[in-house]
């Protein structure tokens, strides 16, 4: 899929789409023939491909409530927030951290159809959606409805969580977020998931194959290229680490590599 398709407003259902075969592994309802197809030739090469995505939302949730407890973090920047769902930015900082103002951005017109449906209903307008694309951050950066709801002389929470790996190399992602990374002041935190073939490169070889066969880009990557999309900012204990090994809840994982995402949080130092 080209740059200029994804952008395109228009919903293409014939195509496979990221956010929609998640949502299709979440068990939601927003996805079509294509997306759970795909979603299947996925799952016949990882059968554990529903637990990983559901381990990652988990992981989001406490990246977030960790920020918010920890950091005093009052205002989040979610890129490639997805279909919006159970464990997504804006239910986890209803609870954890309810004066908080979130910016989800996507540039799937389908989450952009149901976000704009969330926050219809949302009272307190504390959580807006902006339709923009990671790839070209500096225009992200200034889009007005983002300038307007965060303030960016405050520290923010960056969540990259699982759209990293949407990006090529050729488009550079690292020059990317490091982009977002200097345009956030000391005591930011990041957070960043993205699969790796250091898990299982047979099962994760199978998969890119199926995702180039469904005209999708998906691009794991190994330890050191993950760590390096976090800069100089000081990474939190443990590190960059299997994503249900980071800051699990319910003591340690029996298997922390059942999830083919390496994880981590980092802050930025003062
Ligand atoms: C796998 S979902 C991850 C959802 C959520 N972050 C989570 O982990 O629960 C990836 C999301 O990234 C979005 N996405 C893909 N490429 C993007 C881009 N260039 N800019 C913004 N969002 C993008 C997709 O539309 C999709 O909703």
């Amino acid at each position: 899929m080209t740059h200029d398709q994804q952008a395109a407003p228009l919903i293409d259902t014939s195509v496979p789409h990221s956010a929609r075969m998640y949502d299709y592994w979440l068990g939601g309802s927003s996805n079509f023939a294509a997306d759970r197809s795909l979603g299947k030739a996925f799952e016949e090469a990882i059968p554990s491909i529903r637990t990983m995505a559901l381990e990652n939302r988990r992981f989001l949730g406490r990246a977030v409530r960790y920020m918010a407890a920890e950091a005093g973090i009052r205002q989040f920047l979610d890129i490639g927030t997805g279909v919006p769902g159970a464990g997504d930015t804006h239910s986890v900082t209803e609870i954890a951290a309810p004066d908080s103002r979130v910016v989800c951005v996507d540039n799937d017109p389908i989450v952009q159809a149901h976000t704009k449906a969330l926050m219809e209903n949302q009272a307190s307008g504390r959580t807006i959606y902006l339709a923009s694309d990671m790839r070209e951050p500096h225009q992200l950066l200034a889009e007005p409805a983002l300038t307007s709801h965060l303030d960016l002389d405050q520290p923010v929470g960056l969540l990259l969580v699982a759209v990293l790996m949407l990006v090529k190399d050729e488009q550079d992602p690292w020059a990317g977020v490091g982009v977002l990374l200097d345009a956030l002041p000391p005591g930011s935190h990041v957070a960043i998931t993205h699969p790796s073939q250091d898990f299982n490169p047979q099962a994760m070889a199978e998969i890119v194959e199926a995702a180039e066969r469904g005209q999708m880009t998906l691009v794991p990557r190994d330890r050191e290229q993950v760590q390096r999309f976090f800069g100089d900012w000081e990474l939190i204990e443990p590190g960059v680490v299997p994503v249900m090994g980071w800051h699990p809840q319910d003591g340690p994982p029996s298997d922390p590599n059942a999830a083919y995402y390496w994880s981590g949080v980092a802050r930025k130092r003062s």
